[in-house]
């Protein structure tokens, strides 16, 4: 296996020279693309996607001084419990490797004492104010392209195995000790008939210790294997890429949806020239001609496009359900309350935008009247109380924001 080009080593940064005191998430985001940060190295955002987003590694050090796991560990296991979490118990005992799929009781999960096993539960963020503020901090990146935060804890030797992923992902150290080894292998052919992905060959080409506070940038298919060094709890920011086949397929469906929403796909099938035949099972190649004529007149422009990007991708996930405030204040209270607190999005809430339109929810919404301040709302997810009292004289903005408190889609408060 040819090693790494010696162009292409993950590079390691350090932060250790800036500010130790850990700002509150309010603070500090939307990070500003051209203010260097100790997250990136000191590295801007904008010299962090020039560089190495999708092209190479990097290791930093102390990307966020003092931190803390957003859940202590038996917060994590209670959130592995519930119905609507997505999480994943992987052992390495006896040299095999074993899947199964949550919820687990406290009681199935191994002893503590065990070594080599690990437990991954996947968005966090919709679970959790503080995991949503971490995942925050990399909205340097398009809201678009930001998937979960996922929080791994294990045991001593515990791992998921040497594997890579599809998509980029920044490990995020938060507890205990875990090293790293990587490598940009050609050869990602994966060991037959397990239940996870696991490398067959993997070659180590650069290996680090990551402490509380450091942090780990792969792009997409760099292998890379974690292997708990003690008990150690890992945070993974990860993002979406789906596949053109993915959005193919979801694209013909918005269109499907649009023509039935204008009436167009309503005109049944019709052959009056369809003569008697005597091989009844063969397909008529009129009727290919036909379908073929009909499929010609599907047009779409850039506009569809935007459209179905806003709604497929601010569409919340399955297992998402809003929880809408039990005792709800009328439009008057909720006005006079927010004037007072501002209000934020809830943290499961996806709020896009692009010039014509806002997407929410997996909705779609023209704009009337201002913009600025839902471009606002979206980007800072949340609205000042300052804010909101500008915004309170506008009846149809306070209208829309009274009806996604009633949802459950913005809270009151600025942040959490
Ligand atoms: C982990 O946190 O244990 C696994 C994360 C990964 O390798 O993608
Ligand atoms: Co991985």
């Amino acid at each position: 296996m040819p090693k790494r080009p010696t162009d292409h080593p993950a590079e390691a940064a350090s932060a250790r020279n800036s500010s130790p005191a850990a700002k509150p998430a309010s603070a500090i985001f939307p990070p500003s693309p051209d203010t260097p940060t100790p997250l990136l190295g000191n590295l801007t955002p904008s010299q962090f996607m020039r560089r190495y987003w999708q092209k190479k590694p990097l290791l930093i050090r102390q990307a966020i001084p003092h931190v803390e796991a957003p859940l202590s560990r038996d917060e994590l296991f209670e959130l592995a419990d519930e119905d609507d979490v997505e999480a994943r118990l992987i052992t390495h005992f006896r040299n095999k490797w074993q899947l199964e799929h949550g919820p687990f009781a406290p009681d199935e999960l191994p002893s503590l004492k065990r070594r080599a096993w690990t437990l991954l539960v996947q968005g966090v963020d919709l679970h959790d104010d503080r995991a949503r503020a971490l995942l925050d901090r990399f909205r340097f990146v398009p809201d678009a392209r930001l998937d979960d935060l996922m929080i791994s804890y294990a045991t001593d030797g515990g791992g998921v195995g040497p594997h890579f992923d599809s998509y980029d992902v920044f490990l995020l150290q938060v507890k205990g000790k875990r090293r790293w080894r990587i490598s940009a292998q050609k050869d990602l052919t994966l060991q037959p008939d397990l239940p996870l992905k696991v490398l067959q060959n993997f070659e180590a080409e650069q290996e680090w210790v990551l402490e509380p506070g450091d942090m780990l940038y792969l792009p997409p298919h760099i292998a890379h294997d974690g292997v708990a060094e003690g008990e150690c709890m890992t945070c993974s920011i990860g993002f979406r890429a789906p596949s053109a086949g993915e959005l193919t397929a979801q694209f013909l469906y918005h269109l499907a949806e649009r023509g039935e929403e204008n009436g167009r796909t309503g005109a049944l099938y019709r052959d009056p020239q369809q003569p008697a035949v005597d091989r009844p099972a063969e397909l008529p190649a009129a009727l290919v001609e036909r379908v073929g004529a009909i499929l010609a007149e599907v047009r779409w422009n850039e506009q569809d496009i935007a459209s179905f990007l806003g709604t497929y991708l601010s569409e919340p996930k399955p297992s998402v359900v809003f929880d809408p405030p039990q005792r709800p204040r009328n439009e008057a209270r909720f006005i006079s309350e927010a004037s007072k607190f501002g209000v934020r999005l809830d943290r499961k809430t996806s709020l896009l935008y692009n010039r014509r339109f806002f997407f929410i929810n997996g909705e779609k919404f023209p704009f009337d009247g201002s913009k600025k301040w839902l471009f606002d709302l979206a980007d800072h997810r949340c609205l000042s109380a300052k804010r909101f009292v500008t915004l309170s004289h506008d009846s149809s903005v306070t209208a829309r924001l009274h009806e996604w408190y009633r949802a459950g889609w913005i809270r009151m408060g600025e942040l959490a």
